[in-house]
Parts: structure tokens; C-alpha cells; sequence
């Protein structure tokens, strides 16, 4: 029986963790995948650390060589960003390895062309890992929901972001103060650009998007807005509807002014019930619901980041590979026949919570919702607080396009009585 040998790029949190499991298991995955497999070399970016339990002579810092071994069965990539990880990759496909990814940045931003020169050569590219970690969501969609029509994917996707904003909910705390707190505990990095501006979510809402869509969504195509507005008014006016803020991403499928079909896929923060499933996802768990003609509603919670349920995720995927070029055969690679249109978020259709300052005085209300119709935005409630002289007004509108509802704002602004828009915030999930 011959040994299956696997190189890893990359020794970090989740490299380290991939190579522990595949020590501490490896009789299991013989087993499960028909044959050894044997770690054979460990790219990383500096040699002189301490790395408990991986050999020393599998060390080396020269990841190019490493790929383009020849002897090299399946690449684990787990050093994120677009380079120098997009060549390695494209060089493990040259060499005839198959490639296990967690690498979301580079598959929503070049999945194509990554999907292209593994088809071209003949082997496989996954990459379990790369949305949501250990919570299984590609493999469902790739392939047990491939018989299905899946209409939209509704989901908590970043971990960072989910626990700052259920902190804020919980202590009352506002942002800075909530981020300050995650970074403390490990949570959110130095640099939390990533996470709190969404760019995270975004590429995992495009990897979602056209796996669930058969269509190719690149983080280009994905309207993004990040959490670092949200204020502990927003919080406090979504506790007032029995709601809660979170973090979404949000892809589905829509028809375009001509009639055909399309698809629009988002990420920005949005008030959601308190009996949704996702109000209750806590902390830095993560949770996506996904929509399908036939299967109903489906929901899939779990860890969406740190090292072990990244690398269990990557395990799998090593399993799945391996079985396939015992097999001489090929997973499923890009399915992006339907090749619907990426709507701009213009066109897409939601209901919004809008907080006025306004003047306190007789006609305002009704100059406010002047406004609202003349755009064709229909008002579901409308809630006002007086403040010496001036009032709050927290307008809930029925569905509207985004595209109205930014008209509508902006005439807004444009009023002597609106002193201020405090904010604009979409209501999901109802
Ligand atoms: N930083 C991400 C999160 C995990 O907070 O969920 C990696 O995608």
C-alpha cells in the first residue's frame, strides 16, 4: 500500500493543530482514507521556533521548493492572503498535488482561475475551512444539497464581530469599549481591520454565494458594511423591537428588472428577532441558515475560527482528497454554470429602522413621511421621543428597495427640521 505524502504551508495556530491531529490519529485516517498518510514536509516562515512534535529535518523555509517536490500527493495551505499563497498553490497544481485550502481571502477573491488550473490538472481543490472553520457549510453545499435548489444563505459568519456585538447587547457597553475587551481576550487581532469592517464576512458570503448559487461571486461583488458604527443607541433601539443586532451575511436569489433571475449577497450589521435562531448565537460562535426549495430551512452552528476546528475542517478535506487519488478520480470542482447576474445592493429589497433627530414641532411628522412616500417607501411604525424642543423618531419601514431607501435619506438630510440621521440599520430575519 503505498503512503500518501502531504506538505503544509504553514505552522501557525491552525498548521500546528493539522499536524498534531494527523500525529495523534494517524492509524484512524489510514484507515478511513485506505492507505498511510505522512507528513513530508512543513513550509514556515522562520525555522528557529520551537515546534513541539513536528521532526525538525520536515522543517524548511523554501515553500516553493517544497511544492514542486514531484513526490508531494495533497498541499495544505494554511498561510491566508493572496501571496505568496496563490503561486504555491497554482505550483502544488503544476506538480499534480491536490490542494487543501483554509484560505478565504484568495478563494473569494481568484476561486475561478484556482478552480481552473486544478481542473486542468487533474486534481482536487477544497477548502472546508475557509468559511466558518470546523461548521461544515461547503461540503453541504457542494454536495448534499446539490440535487436541491438552495434560494438563500442567512448567516452569522464571523466570530469577532459576534462577540463584540452580543457584549455591547449584554453590558450595554459601546464599541470601542466591546472591541477592547475582545482584543484583551484574544478574540480580535492587533489589527481588527478584517473582521470589524467586514471584509472578512464578505469573502466568506462570496465563497458561500457561488457554491449555494452555481454562480461566481467574487468579496468585489459583495456589498460590505462593517460594525464599527454601531452605536449603544442602535443596540438599545433594537432591544426597544425585540431585537438584537448582528453581523449578517446574506445571500439570495432575486429577479432583476428584466425579469430574470439573479442573485445579490451582503454583509453589514442588522436588527433580527429575538426568537430568530441567530438572535441566540452568543459570543464568537457562528451559525448560517440556509434556504432550499426542498430540504426547508436548514441551520448549521458551531466554532467558526481557532486553531483545532479549523484544522478539523482541514482534515477532513485531506481525507476526502486522498480518498480521490487512491480512487484515480477527481471531488466536485467549480460549479458555475447558472452564471446568474450579481445584483448591486441597490436592488436589494429589505425593511430599514431609521432614527431621526428632529425638530419637536407641529407638521415634522408628517413632512417626514411626506418624504417616505414620495420615494415609495411605506412606514410600518414610527416611535418619537421628545427632547426639549428637539424629538427622536425611529421610523420602521415595510419592504423597500436600498435603492429607495437611499433616496429617501438623502432628501431627508436635506430638511431644516431633520437635525441629523443617527442611523440606518437593515431588519432581517422576519
Ligand atoms: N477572524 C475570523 C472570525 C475567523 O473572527 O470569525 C477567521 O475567519
Amino acid at each position: 500500500m503505498r503512503t500518501l505524502k502531504v506538505a503544509l504551508l504553514g505552522c501557525g495556530v491552525v498548521g500546528t493543530e493539522v499536524a498534531r491531529i494527523m500525529t495523534t490519529h494517524a492509524a484512524d485516517l489510514a484507515a478511513r482514507i485506505g492507505a498511510p498518510v505522512e507528513l513530508a514536509g512543513v513550509a514556515v516562515r522562520r525555522a528557529n521556533r520551537p515546534r513541539p512534535g513536528i521532526p525538525e529535518h520536515l522543517i524548511t523555509t523554501d515553500a516553493a521548493e517544497l511544492v514542486k517536490r514531484g513526490d508531494i500527493d495533497v498541499v495544505i495551505e494554511v498561510i491566508g492572503g493572496i501571496e505568496p499563497a496563490r503561486t504555491l498553490i497554482l505550483s502544488a497544481f503544476d506538480s499534480g498535488a491536490s490542494v487543501v485550502s483554509a484560505n478565504k481571502a484568495l478563494l473569494a477573491a481568484d476561486g475561478a482561475a484556482l478552480h481552473g488550473a486544478a481542473a486542468k490538472a487533474g486534481v482536487d481543490l477544497y477548502y472546508e475551512a475557509a468559511v466558518a472553520a470546523a461548521i461544515p457549510l461547503v461540503r453541504p453545499l457542494r454536495e448534499s444539497l446539490a440535487g436541491d435548489k438552495v434560494n438563500r444563505v442567512l448567516g452569522i459568519v464571523n466570530g469577532t464581530t459576534n462577540f463584540i456585538l452580543d457584549k455591547m447587547d449584554s453590558t450595554g457597553a459601546g464599541y470601542s469599549e466591546a472591541l477592547e475587551e475582545a482584543t484583551a481576550l484574544g478574540y480580535a487581532e492587533a489589527d481588527p481591520t478584517a473582521d470589524v469592517e467586514g471584509f472578512d464576512a464578505a469573502a466568506k458570503a462570496a465563497i458561500l454565494a457561488g457554491i449555494a448559487f452555481h454562480t461566481r461571486v467574487t468579496a468585489a461583488d459583495v456589498f460590505r458594511e462593517g460594525i464599527t458604527e454601531v452605536t449603544a443607541a442602535d443596540i438599545a433601539s433594537a432591544k426597544a423591537m425585540n431585537c438584537v443586532v448582528k453581523l449578517l451575511a446574506i445571500c439570495e436569489r432575486g429577479v432583476s428588472a428584466d425579469g430574470t433571475e439573479s442573485v445579490t449577497a451582503r454583509v453589514h450589521p442588522a436588527m433580527i428577532p429575538l426568537a430568530h435562531p441567530l438572535a441566540n448565537v452568543r459570543g464568537a460562535y457562528n451559525a448560517v441558515f440556509v434556504e432550499a426549495d426542498a430540504a426547508g430551512q436548514l441551520m448549521f452552528y458551531g466554532p467558526g475560527a481557532g486553531g483545532a476546528p479549523t484544522a478539523s475542517a482541514v482534515l477532513g478535506d485531506l481525507v476526502a482528497v486522498c480518498r480521490n487519488k487512491l480512487g484515480g478520480a477527481t471531488g466536485p470542482g467549480e460549479s458555475a454554470y447558472a452564471q446568474l447576474t450579481v445584483n448591486p445592493m441597490d436592488d436589494v429589497v429589505t425593511r430599514y429602522h431609521v432614527s431621526l433627530d428632529v425638530a419637536d414641532k407641529a407638521g415634522v411628522l408628517a413632512q417626514v413621511a411626506t418624504v417616505f412616500a414620495e420615494h415609495g417607501v411605506s412606514i410600518d411604525t414610527v416611535r418619537q421621543q421628545g427632547r426639549e424642543g428637539d424629538a427622536s423618531l425611529v421610523v420602521v419601514t415595510h419592504r423597500a428597495t436600498d435603492a429607495a431607501l437611499s433616496a429617501t435619506v438623502s432628501e431627508l438630510r436635506t430638511l431644516d427640521n431633520v437635525r441629523g440621521v443617527a442611523s440606518i440599520m437593515r431588519v432581517e430575519g422576519e
